[in-house]
C-alpha cells in the first residue's frame, strides 16, 4: 500500500485531517496556544466534563481505588464501583441490566461476537455512526442498509429477509444531522418481523426527556420495545466509556461472548465512580436541558433571518451543509481565524458533496455566544 501517494491524495483533495491541542478543560472556551477559542464542537451537551462535583469524585476514587484497574473485567478487573455504576445505569434507564464498556465503539462491535451469526442479516440505517457499521462488517452476518430514517424501506428490506434472524441498529441522535430515529414505528416493525433492536443514543441521552433518559423516554418505548440500549458516557456525562443495557439474559450473553468486552482493560474505577454521580447530576439537570433547548430555538431562529437557511434538526446537533470539502474547509478556517471551533466533516463521515460544520450546542453556551457564531458564519461564508 503506497500510504505516501494516499496521504498526498487526501491532502490534495482537502480530506487530510488535523489535530488541534487544546490546553484547558473543555467548555464552551478552550485555550489552543494561549488564545481563547468560541468551541461549537464539543459533545460536552450538559456542560459536566469540567464539573467541579465530578472532578472531585473522581479525585476521590482515585485515592481509594488507585489508577488503572489492572486487568479486563473477566480477570481481576471488575470493581464494586463498576457494579455500583451498572446498578444505577439500570435504575436511571429503567432496564433490568447495563453492563459497562470501555467505550461506545467497544460497546458496540461487541454486538458482532455476542448476536450475529452467519444467517443474520443486519439492517442498518444509512446514516448509522462508523461503530455500528463496523460491528456488522467484522460479524458473520451480512449487512444491508436502509435509506436514511425510511421506514418503508426498512419493511420492504425485513419482508425479504424474514426467513433469517434479522437484528436492526439504528442510532437514536443521528450524530452527524442531529435528527431523530422513528424509533417508535422502527419498533413496532421490529416487533412484527420479530427483529432484534438495537438502538444507540449515545447523543440523546442526557439531553432528550425528561428525566435525560433520552429518545427512548421521550417517545416513551420500553424495554420491551428496544430490548438493547448502548450509550455513551463521553458525550452528556462529561467523561467516557460506555454501557449496554437490556435483559438479564443479554447482559449475561455480552460478559460470556463479547470480545471487546472480555479481550480490553478495564474502564478506570474512577471513572466508574465519577459515571455514577455524573447519572445523578444528568437526571437532575432541568435546567441545563431548557437551557440547551433555547440556545437551539436562538440558533435556529438567526440563521433563517440571516438567510442562511436551517436544518431539519431541532437538537443540538445541527449540521451547516456547506457542500465540497473545499469550501467547508475553507469556511471552518476562516471561523478559526475568528476565534471559532467549528469542526469541517467530510467524506468518508459524511457522504460525497454533504460535507458541513457540525455545530453543537452546550448548556455551557449562551446567546451572545450563539449569536457571534451566526454572525461570523454570515461574514465568512463567500470569502
Ligand atoms: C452514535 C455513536 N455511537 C458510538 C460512538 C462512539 O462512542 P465512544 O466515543 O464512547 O467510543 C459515537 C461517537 O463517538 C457515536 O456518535
Amino acid at each position: 500500500m503506497d500510504l505516501v501517494s494516499e496521504i498526498n491524495n487526501r491532502k490534495r483533495d482537502n480530506l487530510y485531517r488535523n489535530r488541534r491541542s487544546i490546553s484547558s478543560a473543555q467548555g464552551p472556551l478552550v485555550l489552543i496556544n494561549g488564545e481563547e477559542f468560541l468551541n461549537f464542537s464539543s459533545n460536552d451537551y450538559l456542560g459536566l466534563a469540567n464539573s467541579d462535583i465530578l472532578k472531585a469524585a473522581m479525585v476521590e476514587a482515585v485515592n481509594e481505588y488507585g489508577l488503572g484497574s489492572g486487568s479486563s473485567q473477566l480477570v481481576v478487573g471488575h470493581s464494586v464501583a463498576h457494579e455500583l455504576l451498572e446498578n444505577k445505569l439500570t435504575e436511571f434507564l429503567n432496564r433490568d441490566a447495563a453492563l459497562v464498556f470501555s467505550s461506545g465503539y467497544m460497546a458496540n462491535l461487541a454486538i458482532a461476537s455476542v448476536l450475529i451469526d452467519s444467517n443474520t442479516i443486519i439492517l442498518q440505517d444509512k446514516l448509522n455512526h462508523a461503530s455500528l457499521i463496523d460491528a456488522a462488517r467484522l460479524s458473520d452476518g451480512k449487512l444491508v442498509r436502509y435509506r436514511h430514517s425510511d421506514i418503508d424501506h426498512l419493511k420492504t428490506l425485513l419482508e425479504k429477509h424474514k426467513q433469517n434472524n434479522l437484528v436492526v441498529m439504528t442510532d437514536g441522535v443521528f450524530s452527524m444531522d442531529g435528527d431523530y430515529a422513528p424509533a417508535a414505528e422502527i419498533a413496532s416493525l421490529c416487533k412484527t418481523y420479530n427483529a432484534v433492536l438495537i438502538i444507540d443514543d449515545a447523543h440523546g441521552l442526557g439531553v432528550l426527556g425528561d428525566t435525560g433518559a433520552g429518545l427512548l423516554e421521550l417517545q416513551d418505548l420500553d424495554q420491551s420495545q428496544v430490548p438493547l440500549l448502548i450509550g455513551t458516557f463521553g458525550k452528556s456525562f462529561g467523561g467516557c466509556g460506555a454501557f449496554i443495557s437490556g435483559s438479564a439474559i443479554y447482559v449475561d450473553a455480552f460478559i460470556q461472548k463479547a470480545r471487546t468486552y472480555i479481550y480490553t482493560t478495564a474502564m478506570l474505577p474512577s471513572i466508574a465512580v465519577a459515571m455514577t454521580q455524573a447519572i445523578e447530576l444528568v437526571s437532575n439537570a432541568d435546567e441545563h436541558r431548557k437551557t440547551l433547548c433555547s440556545l437551539i430555538y436562538l440558533f435556529k431562529e438567526l440563521m433563517q433571518e440571516a438567510n442562511l437557511g436551517a436544518s431539519v434538526s431541532c437538537s443540538h446537533i445541527q449540521p451547516f451543509i456547506v457542500g465540497s470539502a473545499d469550501k467547508t474547509v475553507g469556511l471552518s478556517d476562516a471561523l478559526f481565524k475568528n476565534n471559532i471551533l467549528a469542526a469541517a466533516i467530510r467524506p468518508p463521515t459524511v457522504s460525497k458533496n454533504t460535507s458541513r460544520l457540525r455545530l453543537s450546542f452546550t448548556a455551557g453556551h449562551n446567546k451572545i455566544q450563539v449569536a457571534s457564531l451566526v454572525q461570523e458564519i454570515k461574514n465568512n461564508l463567500n470569502e
